[in-house]
């Protein structure tokens, strides 16, 4: 099994679009038995919150289904997660703060050709779901090419 921990700063916004956007992918591929999914934020003010509107109206326009309470990572998380993908640079930054091995840390965007080390900008600040939905369609693509790959699924 392969443990992937999305990360944002709220976990409500970005990561629970991630997680379901690749949950999505994953069990379209046929391998949801073989990838665990989750998200957390490095951030705990929406613990316990739903997604937010503009993340559950741009996930609903899909048909993509979501079911996540926002959490804050924890330490375990460095522990039992094989992978945690960070929305932006500041997100990384703070895993790393927090302690996470780096080997495990990465960005959404790093798996896109030609976006390595770019930001998946905040639409709760920026209000644009939509623009925040294709960038992390096609990371959530990329990523799942580059695990199928490493972990030869
Ligand atoms: P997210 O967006 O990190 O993509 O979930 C945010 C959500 C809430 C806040 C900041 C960013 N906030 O400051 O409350």
């Amino acid at each position: 099994m392969v443990r992937v921990l999305f990360v944002c700063l709220g976990n409500i916004c970005r990561s629970p679009m991630a997680e379901a956007i690749f949950t999505h992918h994953v069990a379209e591929a046929g391998l949801g038995d073989e990838v665990a999914l989750d998200s957390a934020g490095t951030g705990s003010w929406h613990a316990g919150e739903e997604p937010h509107p503009g993340t559950r109206q741009a996930l609903k326009r899909r048909g993509i289904t979501f079911a996540h309470i926002a959490r804050a990572v924890t330490a375990d998380d460095f522990v039992s997660q094989d992978h945690l993908v960070a929305m932006d640079a500041a997100n990384r930054a703070d895993l790393l703060r927090l302690g996470c091995d780096p080997a495990r840390v990465s960005m959404l965007l790093d798996y896109v050709p030609g976006m390595a080390g770019e930001d998946v900008p905040d639409p709760y600040y920026t209000g644009d779901f939509e623009h925040c939905y294709h960038l992390v369609d096609a990371g959530c693509r990329a990523l799942l090419q580059r695990i199928r790959a490493h972990h030869a699924l």
